[in-house]
Parts: structure tokens; C-alpha cells; sequence
């Protein structure tokens, strides 16, 4: 298994363009289940999760092409099967998706429970609530959800989310645009990437209306048809970005990006006293000359600050001045970052959901072990400030969704690159 070896360097200068995002991409490539006409979508990122959602694609019969420039052309003229296996749904809980759209255009879906997760329980009772009400019949069987209309379509209904889930939006929205009737989701995610993908149904023919709010009304049609859709640039992955240049000291311009996507992240880099110029698709960050301040934080759906840039603000308030809270009110679980960072010399005490953290002035190397995504691009910007060799293992959570890390943050001027795991083995040896 590869590993990451980043050092402790300078700061980190110069320009970098983010990549589409991962959490629209997954869903815009499953939308293209909703009809027989071809789907392409472009400027998807080049990730492991984009990969397993070909693989899971293609075994329901989507053919697919990628051309050399990232886009996708997928054709689902010839589904053939109906089952998202466990396989691929253990390797990613995104999978999920695929139960709306094949439930609301064949009538029936059977999709492997995700199981246990790194982050939190993680349950899907509000996709299964939501396509009940609907019409559509549940059961779980063999550790799978079997969906059934009975032959007959989907009929438009009124959903209520007892909580704000993101994936959960998503799914009904796709299984609501070939509804009979009009649906309405209410207390909806608001995430840009519930936006992204409202655009790009409403681009193959969908009435969707009041997406980005809390309400979104789905008027269903008979079916869509092709249409052609860029992904929005990846606001976490820009974000994570901007940490990395302000707790080392730098300066960075990102390119290809949407900053009012990420304002609550500005926001909170503005009050480390980091100054932040923005245009329409660009944003300039500049660290402040000595010690960032620390910073308060607590974790919320869209348009509150992100769960997803949580680990990477811990990572900030354990190198910044003072002493900070960071509230984690999104998922149970989402701390696995924190037992690593202590072993590099942070003063975090947890608390359930809350964490404080006194700042020091220098984290130390050693060897980590990442546990989810977020967790280990934070232990990657860790490396990156910490005295010594950083030696970051199990690093295929960051290749799901960080597209070229360890090339993007060298263009900025970080020491940092990919060994195989032999390789570290053997010079220990
Ligand atoms: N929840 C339920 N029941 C449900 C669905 C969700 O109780 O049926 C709970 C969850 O357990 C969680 C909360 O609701 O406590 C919110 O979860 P949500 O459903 O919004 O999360 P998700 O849709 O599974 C997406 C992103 C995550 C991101 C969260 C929150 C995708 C593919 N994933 O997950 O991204 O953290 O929204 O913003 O869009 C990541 O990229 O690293 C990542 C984990």
C-alpha cells in the first residue's frame, strides 16, 4: 500500500486550479440512469470514488466512455441490471444514489446496505422514508434495500427530512423527476453540489424549481432526455487548499473556483488573520506575518460551516495562537484525526462532539495513519508544518477524493511525494 512522506517546509507559494467536485460528480454520473439518451458530463475529477462509480455503472449495463480531457459520456439505453452489489457499496456509501433513479425509471431497485463507516453511523432511513412515500414498496432482505413499485410509477408526494441530509435530497430529487405528480422535499439540503445536480436534471428536461433553498418542488415528467453539464469546482477541495497555505505561512491564488460557495470558510480564514481577496472565480490568500489566531468553529449543513473542513481547522487551531472549540454537530464519529494529531505534539482534549484545542508552535513528525478523507488530507497539511519526515499511511482514503494532492501541493512548493509501501519497509529493514 502507497504511503505519503511530506516534511515540514516553508510556506506554501504560488497557483493552483481546483478540480471538479467529487460530491457532484457521483451523482451527476448516476443521473444519467434517468434516461435512455446519453449523459456527458465534464470536468471530472480524477478520483478512486469516480472509478468505483463507473465500475458500479457498468455492471448495471451504462455504457460509459471517458475521453482524454475527463469528460464522460454515459448511455444507459440498455440498463440490464438493477443491484447494486455490496462490494461496491462498502467502498463507497455514495452508491446509495443509484436507488432513486433505478427505482423511479424500472420500477425496482435492490441496493446492498452500506454498512458500518469511519465517520459515524451514517443510517439511509430518510431515502428509504422518502421513496415510500412515494409509493414504492421496502424491505430489507440479506443485508440489501429491495424497492418495488409494483409495476406502476412513482407518484409525487409531500417528504419532510427530519434531518438535513445531503445524498438524501439528492436521491428523491432524481426519483421525484419521473414521478406521476409533483413532489415536494422540504427542509432540503442546500449544498451547491443539491444545486449542481438540479441543474444538470433540469438540463435533460426535469421541472425542478427552489433548489439551494429549503423547499424544493420536483413537478415529475414522462422522461428526460441528453443533455451536456459541467461540474462545479470543488469548494473542499479549494478549501482544504487555503488551510494548507495559511498555516504555512504563504500565499496562494486558486483559480477555478467559486468562493461564495466556501464564504463561511472564508470567513473563519479572515478572522486567523489571514487577508482573502476573491473574484468571480478566483480567491487570493495571504497568511499573516507570525502566528494565525485560533478560531472557533461549529460544523452545519450548507450554508453554515462545512463537516468536510473540519478536520483541516483542527489542524489550524493546533498550530494557532490561543485556545479554540470546534463543535462537530453533523456526524457522531468525525474525530479520528484527533488521536493522530496528538501524536504529533497537538493539545486537543475531546469531549463527545467537542473538541478544545490550545495551539502550540510546532507540531512534530511521525508516522499516521489516515482513517477517512478529511482525516487524512489533514494529517497531509500536518506533515507539511510539523519538524521532520511525516510518514502517512493508508493514503487510498485521500486518493477517493483529492484529485493529484501530492502534485498540486508540490507546484506550490511543498516537499512532499508517494513511496510504495515495500519501498518504506525496506529501507527500515
Ligand atoms: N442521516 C440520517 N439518515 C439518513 C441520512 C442521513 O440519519 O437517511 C444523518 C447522517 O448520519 C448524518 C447527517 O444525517 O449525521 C447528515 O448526513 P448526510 O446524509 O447529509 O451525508 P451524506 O449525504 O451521506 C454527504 C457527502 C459527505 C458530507 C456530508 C455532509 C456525498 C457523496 N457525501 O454525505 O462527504 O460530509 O454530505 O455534508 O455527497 C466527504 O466528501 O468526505 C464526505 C463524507
Amino acid at each position: 500500500m502507497d504511503k505519503l512522506i511530506a516534511t515540514g517546509g516553508g510556506p506554501l507559494q504560488g497557483r493552483i486550479r481546483v478540480s471538479g467536485a467529487k460530491n457532484a460528480a457521483l451523482p451527476l454520473m448516476i443521473s444519467s440512469l434517468l434516461t435512455e439518451e446519453t449523459l456527458r458530463i465534464s470536468n471530472i475529477p480524477h478520483l478512486h470514488d469516480i472509478t468505483t462509480t463507473m465500475e458500479l455503472l457498468g455492471q448495471l449495463g451504462v455504457k460509459l466512455q471517458v475521453d482524454e480531457k475527463l469528460a464522460i459520456e454515459a448511455d444507459a439505453s440498455e440498463v440490464d441490471s438493477v443491484t447494486a452489489p455490496y462490494d461496491l457499496v462498502k467502498t463507497m456509501r455514495a452508491s446509495i444514489l443509484v436507488l432513486g433513479p433505478l427505482t423511479s425509471r424500472f420500477g425496482r431497485a435492490e441496493v446492498s446496505l452500506p454498512g458500518g463507516c469511519a465517520i459515524g453511523s451514517r443510517p439511509v432511513n430518510l431515502h428509504i422514508k422518502g421513496l415510500e412515500a412515494m409509493g414504492a414498496e421496502i424491505r430489507i432482505e440479506n443485508g440489501y434495500i429491495i424497492a418495488d413499485t409494483g409495476g406502476k410509477r412513482l407518484r409525487g408526494a409531500r417528504i419532510f427530512m427530519d434531518l438535513i441530509s445531503v445524498t438524501g435530497t439528492e436521491n428523491i430529487m432524481m426519483a421525484a423527476t419521473l414521478a406521476d405528480g409533483v413532489t415536494t422535499i422540504e427542509n432540503a439540503a442546500r449544498e451547491p453540489e443539491v444545486v449542481d445536480l438540479a441543474d444538470c436534471l433540469n438540463a435533460m428536461g426535469a421541472k425542478i424549481s427552489g433548489a439551494g433553498g429549503d423547499e424544493i418542488v420536483i413537478e415529475g415528467v414522462e422522461r428526460l432526455h441528453g443533455a451536456d453539464h459541467r461540474v462545479i469546482p470543488d469548494r473542499i477541495e479549494a478549501g482544504t487548499f487555503l488551510v494548507a497555505a495559511a498555516i504555512s505561512g504563504g500565499k496562494i491564488r486558486i483559480n477555478d473556483v467559486v468562493p461564495r460557495h466556501i464564504e463561511s470558510v472564508l470567513d473563519k480564514l479572515r478572522e486567523t488573520g489571514c487577508v482573502i481577496e476573491e473574484g468571480d472565480n478566483w480567491i487570493e490568500l495571504t497568511a499573516p506575518v507570525g502566528r494565525l489566531r485560533s478560531v472557533n468553529i461549529r460544523t452545519a449543513p450548507y450554508p453554515a460551516f462545512p463537516t468536510d473542513m473540519q478536520a483541516q481547522f483542527v489542524l489550524l487551531n493546533s498550530v494557532a495562537d490561543g485556545t479554540a472549540t470546534v463543535v462537530e454537530t453533523v456526524f457522531e464519529n468525525r474525530y479520528m484525526h484527533v488521536h493522530e494529531l496528538q501524536r504529533m505534539g497537538a493539545q486537543i482534549e475531546l469531549d463527545g462532539n467537542t473538541a478544545v484545542i490550545r495551539g502550540v508552535r510546532q507540531l512534530h513528525a511521525a508516522p499516521v495513519m489516515a482513517t477517512d478523507l478529511r482525516a487524512s488530507a489533514c494529517l497531509v497539511l500536518a506533515g507539511l508544518v510539523a519538524r521532520g519526515e511525516t510518514i502517512i499511511d493508508r493514503i487510498y482514503h485521500i486518493d477517493r477524493g483529492y484529485d493529484c494532492i501530492e502534485e498540486k501541493l508540490a507546484q506550490l512548493g511543498a516537499s512532499i511525494r508517494r513511496v510504495p509501501g515495500h519501498y518504506l519497509e525496506r529501507r527500515s529493514a
